[in-house]
């Protein structure tokens, strides 16, 4: 196969053919060849058999055509070898069996060596680097901060009260935490680019719950240590969150190639925030994609008018594609997206700033 570098080459702000774009949670249930797969196999299971994960991997690239591949596994897996315990229960998402609340249940937490605990990450890499060909794969940990909002909150949360609630009343313990799971995923980040993966993203999906002062205090030291250990592996890195227009400047400073993008902020409105030394992705609210064609074409364009031809945008929706949303319009994205951005600067779609 070709190499389509058109991704990697976004990541660096290099000149492109057409604006890359890939999806986050790409592979999943809206799909029916994972459905097929989920009625054999648990979420977890897939995850623990490389060729199967490897499997579930490929389904959206050769279904959708788009420029990136995501290995498949969970933010979550690396609380399995911590000895905390990790269910998917069916409608309730992820149920962590030991939460963390005290000094004690931090030191509690076993000891952790990526290529030991989570060996089967590093296979499902191993077998994808081997098939993908010319698609580049990107491995992906979550941020110290949303994989404690798990753990302190024992599974979703939507005011992240448990977690809060320890970082103002016990901080020695939230850093104690942070300062544990910094260590383990940046051991585990950096074994998923010794196992080959060509980038890597980030994901702080809840950090947009914080205040600017307390993601300076309690987030951006540790975020900033992985993106750190990230760059002296010359891979590039995707820092990503939502609900995040008052902490981009921050984030920045915590590191990253390429900052995502929600879509709360015009793209353009929050790469001004970022500035033009960095990359961004992003940045279509997922549920367009539950729109009419006319209205989605209307939508992506837009977005990339406001990229503007810059070197260095890579097309995402600005989170996850939703369970319900409908494969030929996630295909007609990825089309849209390649056709409307090959023409240069100026040319195309409009100049900057023209709605
Ligand atoms: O993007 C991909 O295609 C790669 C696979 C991937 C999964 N989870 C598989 C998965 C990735 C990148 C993730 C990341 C992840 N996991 C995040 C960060 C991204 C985001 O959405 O903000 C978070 C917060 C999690 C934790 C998690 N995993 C939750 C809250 C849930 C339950 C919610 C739900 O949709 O049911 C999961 C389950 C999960 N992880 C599914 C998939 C495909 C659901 C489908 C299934 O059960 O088969």
């Amino acid at each position: 196969m070709e190499m389509n570098d058109r991704f990697l080459r976004a990541c660096r702000r290099e000149p492109v053919d057409v604006t890359p774009v890939w999806f986050m949670r790409q592979a999943g249930r809206y799909m029916a060849e994972y459905r097929l797969i989920r009625e054999k196999y648990s979420l977890i299971e897939i995850c623990r058999h490389p060729e199967i994960a490897a499997e579930v991997t490929l389904q959206p690239v050769r279904a959708l055509g788009v420029d990136a591949a995501i290995l498949f596994a969970d933010i979550l897996l690396p609380v399995i070898p911590l000895g905390l315990g990790l269910e998917f229960a069916k409608g309730e998402g992820p149920v962590i069996a030991s939460p963390v609340h005290t000094l004690e249940d931090v030191r509690r937490m076993k000891p952790f060596n990526a290529e030991a605990d989570l060996g089967y990450v590093m296979e499902a890499i191993r077998l994808l680097r081997g098939t993908l060909g010319g698609v580049p794969l990107i491995g992906f940990c979550g941020a110290p901060f949303t994989v404690a909002s798990y753990v302190i909150e024992g599974g979703s949360s939507r005011e992240f009260l448990k977690t809060k609630t320890m970082m103002y009343s016990a901080p020695e313990v939230f850093h104690a935490l942070m300062d544990k799971l910094s260590t383990v995923l940046t051991d585990y980040i950096v074994a998923q680019i010794h196992a080959g993966a060509q980038a890597i993203q980030l994901f702080d999906s809840w950090v947009g719950t914080l205040s600017p002062h307390d993601y300076e205090n309690f987030v951006l030291p540790y975020s900033q240590r992985i993106l750190e250990a990230v760059k002296k592996e010359n891979v590039p890195a995707i820092h990503f969150g939502t609900n995040t227009t008052t902490l981009l400047p921050l984030m920045k400073l915590a590191g990253g190639d390429v900052i995502g993008l929600d879509w709360r902020i015009p793209l353009d409105q929050g790469w001004s925030l970022l500035g033009n030394d960095v990359a961004v992705q992003g940045n279509l609210d997922p549920a367009i994609l539950f729109a009419p064609l006319p209205e989605i074409k209307q939508r992506v364009t837009d977005v990339l008018r406001r990229a503007d031809g810059r070197p260095g945008h890579i097309f995402n929706l600005g989170h996850g594609i939703l369970q319900h949303t409908p494969v030929e319009n996630v295909r007609a994205v990825v089309d849209i997206v390649h056709e409307y951005s090959v023409l240069p600067k100026g040319e195309g779609l409009g100049v900057r700033g023209s709605a």
